[in-house]
C-alpha cells in the first residue's frame, strides 16, 4: 500500500515526481473562474500569481473530480503540479468540507498511478482534516491486481502511487499524528476487505475466508473462533447450514472478540458472508450472479472494523460474526419448500433459496444475542430491492430503535458514508405467515428490502438494541471509479462500524 509521512517541507525544494494542489469553483463574485485553495500558496507565487487564470486556460473549472495536470514552475524540483478539483468554494471564514477533501485526494492519489512519490498540498485546517486527506489518498490509490501480471502487458494497469507526504499538517502535533495514524489503520483494513470482496469465489470459499480471519486475529491479539460444519451441526445452526448444504464447500461460523480492559459497552458486529450466490435451486438469471461474489461484503466490513478496532485500542469490547457459506444448487441444495430448524429454535420454510442472506445471518444474529450486547449492528448486500429504493451509492438503515438507527446514521454522516434511515412497517409481517412453519423467508415483493429486515429483527434477541445495514447497492461499483471508490468492491461500511465503535467506546452509543 502506498506509505505516508506528515511533512513540513518546502513545496519547491520537495524531491516528489509531483505536487497536488487543490482548486475550487469560484463563487458569485467570478462565476466561473477557478479558485487556487489554500496550500498551493508557493506554487501560486512560483507562477507570478498567475496560478488561477494558468488552470483557466486548460480549461480548468475546479469542478470534483476533475484534475488538471501541468508543469511545475521554474525552480521547483518536482516536474509536475496536478490541480485536483474540490467543488464549490466553502462560504467566507467556513474551511472545505471534509469529505469533499477525502474525495479529491482520491481522485489525485488515482490520477498518480504508476509514480513513485507525490507531495499533497491540499487545504487542511485540521487534524481532521489531514485524517480525511490521508484516508483519501490510501483509499484512492487502491488496485486489486493480484490475478495481474501488470510486467507483462501495459493494458494491465500501473502500479498504485508508492509514496505520500502530506503537507500543511504539523507532524509533532499529536492531534494530527494521530489522525493520520487513524487513518492508515482503518485504511489499509478497508483496503484489505476490498481484496476479499475482489477476490473471485473459486479463490474465497468459507474455509479461506475463515483462514484469513484467523490468521489477522492472531496477528492483533483478537480471540477467534471457527464453526465448522461438525461443530454448526452439534449446535442446530440450521440457518448456515441449510445455504450451504448445496456446496462442495462447507459454510463457517467466525466469531472474532476484540476485547479492551476499560471497556464499558459491549458492541456486536454481524456480517452476511455468501462467498458466492448463484441463488440455489431458485437459480439467479444470466445477468444477475456475474458479480455476486461481493455477497460476503457484510462479513468483510465487519472482519475489518474489528481488526481496525484492535489496532486503534479501542475501550469498548467488539465481538464481529462472520456467517460464512456458498449458495449453489446441487443434489444437496436445500429445495424451495424445505423447512429449516434454526440456531433460535424457530423454524424457516424456504420459498426462495435466493433469500439465503437472511437465513445465515437469523443463526448469526440469534448468536450474538446470547452474549447480551448492547447493541448489535448486522451488514448486509441484503435486497436488490434495497438497490432499487436507494440506488447504487447509499447504504439502508433499519433498526428495532429510533435513537440507535439515528446514530448509525450519525456515524455514517460523520464519515462520508452516504445511508439512509427506512423504516419496519409492522403490516408487512404477515406477508411472511408460512402454512408450514413459524415463518417464511420470503413476503411480499414490495417493499422487499423492509421485508427482509422484518425477517431478521424476529431473530434478535429480547430487549436488544438491532440494527440493520443494507448494502446491495454500495457494496460493489459497477461503474468507473470516482472519488477515493475504485471499480469493484468498496468497502463500504466499514468506516460506519469503526466510527460506531469509537461512540461506543466514548459512552455514546444512544
Ligand atoms: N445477494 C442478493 C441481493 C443482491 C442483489 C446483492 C444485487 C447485491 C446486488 C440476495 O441474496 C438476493 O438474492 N435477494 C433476493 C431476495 C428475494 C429472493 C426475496 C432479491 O433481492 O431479489
Ligand atoms: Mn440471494
Ligand atoms: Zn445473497
Amino acid at each position: 500500500m502506498t506509505a505516508l509521512t506528515l511533512s513540513t517541507a518546502a513545496v519547491p525544494g520537495l524531491r516528489a515526481d509531483a505536487i497536488v494542489i487543490g482548486v475550487a469553483k469560484g463563487s458569485a463574485s467570478k462565476p466561473g473562474a477557478p479558485v487556487v485553495a489554500p496550500g498551493a500558496e508557493a506554487v501560486d507565487e512560483a507562477y507570478d500569481g498567475r496560478l488561477a487564470g494558468v488552470l483557466e486556460t486548460l480549461g480548468a473549472s475546479g469542478g470534483e473530480g476533475e484534475v488538471t495536470k501541468l508543469p511545475a514552475p521554474a525552480g521547483f524540483k518536482a516536474p509536475l503540479v496536478v490541480a485536483v478539483g474540490l467543488g464549490a468554494q466553502p462560504e467566507k471564514d467556513a474551511g472545505y468540507d471534509t469529505d469533499a477533501l477525502r474525495r479529491a485526494a482520491g481522485v489525485a492519489a488515482r490520477a498518480l498511478a504508476g509514480t513513485k512519490k507525490a507531495a499533497f498540498a491540499l487545504p487542511v485546517a485540521d487534524a481532521a482534516d489531514a485524517g480525511a486527506v490521508a484516508e483519501g489518498v490510501l483509499l484512492g490509490a487502491y488496485t486489486f491486481d493480484a490475478y495481474k501480471d501488470r510486467g507483462k502487458d501495459a493494458k494491465n494497469g500501473k502500479a498504485p502511487l508508492g509514496e505520500a507526504a502530506l503537507l500543511g499538517g504539523k507532524p509533532r502535533d499529536k492531534a494530527f499524528k494521530a489522525a493520520v495514524e487513524r487513518a492508515t489503520a482503518v485504511a489499509e483494513e478497508l483496503n484489505r476487505a476490498r481484496d476479499l470482496i475482489n477476490t473471485p469465489p473459486n479463490d474465497l470459499n468459507p474455509e479461506a475466508f475463515a483462514a484469513i480471519a484467523q490468521a489477522a486475529a492472531k496477528e492483533h491479539g483478537i480471540k477467534v473462533q471457527v464453526l465448522d460444519e461438525k461443530a454448526l451441526t452439534k449446535g442446530g445452526y440450521g440457518g448456515i447450514l441449510g445455504v450451504g448444504a448445496g456446496s462442495a464447500s462447507g459454510p463457517r461460523l467466525v466469531k472474532l472478540s476484540y476485547t479492551s480492559s476499560k471497556a464499558k459497552k459491549h458492541l456486536a458486529l454481524v456480517g452476511k458472508g455468501i462467498t458466492y450466490d448463484s441463488g440455489g435451486i431458485s437459480l439467479k438469471p444470466a445477468g444477475h450472479n456475474e458479480t455476486m461474489k461481493c455477497d460476503m461484503s457484510g462479513a468483510a466490513a465487519v472482519f475489518a472494523a474489528v481488526v481496525a478496532a484492535a489496532r486503534l485500542g479501542l475501550d469498548v469490547n467488539v465481538t464481529g460474526w462472520l456467517a460464512l457459506a456458498e449458495n449453489m444448487p446441487s443434489g444437496s441444495a436445500t429445495r424451495p419448500g424445505d423447512v429449516l430448524r434454526m440456531y433460535s429454535g424457530k423454524t424457516v420454510e424456504v420459498l426462495n433459496t435466493d433469500a439465503e442472506g437472511r437465513l445465515v445471518l437469523a443463526d448469526a444474529l440469534w448468536a450474538a444475542s446470547q452474549e447480551k450486547p448492547d447493541a448489535i449492528v448486522d451488514v448486509a448486500t441484503l435486497t436488490g430491492a434495497m438497490m432499487l429504493a436507494l440506488g447504487s451509492r447509499t447504504f439502508g438503515i433499519m433498526a428495532n430503535d429510533d435513537a440507535f438507527r439515528t446514530a448509525v446514521h450519525e456515524a455514517a454522516e460523520e464519515v462520508g458514508e452516504p445511508a439512509w434511515p427506512m423504516p419496519l412497517p409492522e403490516h408487512l409481517r404477515k406477508g411472511m405467515d408460512s402454512a408450514t412453519a413459524d415463518i417464511a423467508n420470503m413476503g411480499e415483493r414490495m417493499g422487499g428490502g423492509l421485508v427482509a429486515g422484518l425477517f431478521l429483527r424476529e431473530f434478535v434477541g429480547e430487549g436488544i438494541t438491532w440494527a440493520h445495514l443494507d448494502i446491495a447497492g454500495p457494496a460493489f461499483n459497477e461503474g468507473g471509479p470516482f472519488g477515493y471508490t475504485p471499480k469493484g468492491g468498496t468497502g463500504t461500511a466499514v468506516r460506519t462500524l469503526v466510527r460506531l465503535a469509537e461512540r461506543a467506546a466514548a459512552g455514546d452509543l444512544a
